[in-house]
């Protein structure tokens, strides 16, 4: 496996594979990996021939310092975890690499980012935005790989891909949990002991909610009720449960056929912030 720091070895590598008439394939990380990114540098690997995989923890995209601080770097963990995955290529850079100048550019992305993680973490989805383009000029991927868990991530960056006309496809993969449900995040290694053992509560409830709304319970008394369940749980601090429409991820208020639909939720557990959704 190839280990990169510098944004010009990249795009070499990639620029020269691109050439040679191999199918790339790119799965961006901020590190701390766990099974579900592996899950996508493994279906990365059954359907590229060479997969990069990017370990950056972008500040641009934090829009509270003590997360930016506290989040889990462990770059030397990664790199054994990504070879026997089949990366063949690790991005590793520094954050005066990857930004050297201050940004200044400013995407907007109207209504899919005025609800819930958008409309919660001011600038997240631009700094987003920021670091996966210079990804994709860099890594010159024919496919790139994200993960379901970050849903409202997924439609900004389909909309980027569309906005800018990046030739590349996207795959998402379905979120990866642990067996009590708890979805698969870097985040999840700062829970406490005890915050861990309540944090299965949060898929329950989601899971919960499903079946009311597959049942037809309307819109605000299931969320009532979702909210009202987690915080029974005196570590758990909701911050939202929003039944959506899938494709527009605006709140959905009253049930039309036809509609597809998500739930997410994010929610704080001491000091560490979690989201989650499903689909219905
Ligand atoms: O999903 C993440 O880990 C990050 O938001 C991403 C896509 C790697 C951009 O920093």
């Amino acid at each position: 496996m190839h280990v990169f720091t510098t944004a010009a070895e990249l795009r070499a590598y990639a620029e020269a594979r691109r050439s040679a008439g191999r199918r790339l394939g790119l799965v961006p990380t901020m590190g701390a990996l766990h099974n579900g990114h592996l899950q996508l540098v493994q279906a990365a690997a059954a359907q590229c021939d060479e997969v990069i995989t990017s370990v950056f923890v972008n500040p641009t995209q934090f829009n509270n310092p003590d997360d930016l601080r506290l989040y889990p770097r462990v770059p030397e963990q990664d790199a054994a975890m990504l070879a026997p995955a089949g990366c063949t290529a690790l991005f590793l850079p520094s954050v005066a690499e990857v930004y050297p100048q201050p940004s200044v550019l400013r995407f907007d992305f109207g209504p899919l980012e005025q609800v819930m993680e958008g409309a919660h973490r001011p600038g997240h989805f631009n700094g987003v935005a920021t670091v996966v383009s210079k990804l994709f000029h860099l890594a010159r991927p024919h496919v790139a790989y994200f993960g379901q868990k970050d849903f409202q991530q997924v439609a900004v960056v389909r909309q980027l891909v569309a906005d800018l006309s990046f030739d590349l496809e996207l795959v998402v993969y379905p979120t990866v949990r642990e067996a009590d449900g708890l979805a698969m995040s870097s985040r999840n290694g700062r829970l406490s002991p005890a915050a861990r053992a309540v944090a299965p509560l949060i898929y329950q409830v989601l899971t919960e909610a499903a079946a009311q709304v597959r049942q037809g319970v309307p819109p605000a008394q299931m969320q009532a009720l979702a909210l009202a369940a987690l915080a029974e749980e005196p570590q758990i601090t909701p911050e939202y449960f929003e039944l959506i429409d899938a494709h527009t991820l605006q709140p959905v208020q009253q049930y039309s056929s036809g509609q597809p639909l998500a739930l997410c939720v994010a929610a704080h557990l001491g000091g560490v912030r979690l989201i989650d959704n499903v689909l219905v």
